[in-house]
């Protein structure tokens, strides 16, 4: 984790200082890297301005991205059909507090509430609500069950997305981190560049973000002690 971590450092400091304060730009003003999590909530009045439908199968309402991530999606949808004639579907996108609300409130009486923690955001604390997220389907796993993840499709998304800045959030192995279930289906917009070092990295968001964080801090404290 600590060469990680230094590989990171240097790579934005390689960057030069107007494109590191690009990355923390975009870190302090949520942007594409807004961490949204049970710990990290967003205020029930916010809704993004620029939510389009993509143009992709599935594509509706219900499957709104923010226009950047709508447009990468449907990247990411022409290449699996172009690349391995794969048809993925849009299932589910943005997600009003309201909405979220509803499906969280639904999933607690269907299960009780420790164990829809595990598989559905309270409102406020889901990612869906920043419009850059998006639940997949494919012939055969519509319907956001595990099984997504063994499907060609399923695998096809995982190891591509990130050329598209997409990422797989929701890993098995991360269950601690993250506080949710395996969702081989709920793919994350954060922009290629960071898509790509996270893929590599094949870390928690919640760690990127967090040593985006130090390494941010070691550039302040380094600015502070230079003469
Ligand atoms: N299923 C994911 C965690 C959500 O509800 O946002
Ligand atoms: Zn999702």
């Amino acid at each position: 984790m600590v060469a990680r971590l230094l590989s990171l450092l240097l790579t934005l400091l390689s960057l030069g200082q107007t494109a590191v304060d690009g990355y923390m730009d975009a870190m302090n003003l949520g942007g594409n890297l807004f961490l949204v999590n049970r710990d990290f909530a967003i205020s029930s009045a916010y809704a993004p301005k620029d939510l389009v439908i993509p143009q992709v199968k599935g594509g509706s309402v219900d499957t709104r991205m923010r226009r950047e991530a709508a447009e990468a999606l449907e990247k990411m949808f022409q290449a699996a059909m172009e690349e391995s004639a794969f048809q993925l579907y849009a299932v589910s996108g943005y997600r009003s507090y309201g909405k979220q609300r509803a499906i969280h409130n639904r999933k607690v009486s269907q299960v009780g509430k420790k164990a829809a923690l595990r598989v559905s955001a309270p409102p406020g604390c889901s990612e869906h609500q920043l419009g850059l997220a998006m639940d997949l389907g494919c012939k055969d796993a519509m319907h956001l069950t595990e099984s997504f993840g063994q499907t060609l499709e399923g695998i096809w998304v995982a190891q591509n997305c990130h050329r598209f800045g997409f990422i797989i959030r929701y890993k098995a192995e991360w269950e601690d981190v993250t506080g949710y279930a395996y969702e081989p289906w709920h793919i994350r917009y954060v922009g290629v560049e960071h898509a790509k070092r996270i893929h590599d990295l094949d870390i928690p968001f919640e760690y990127y973000v967090a040593q985006l964080r130090q390494a941010q801090l070691a550039l302040i404290s380094g600015k502070e002690t230079s003469p």
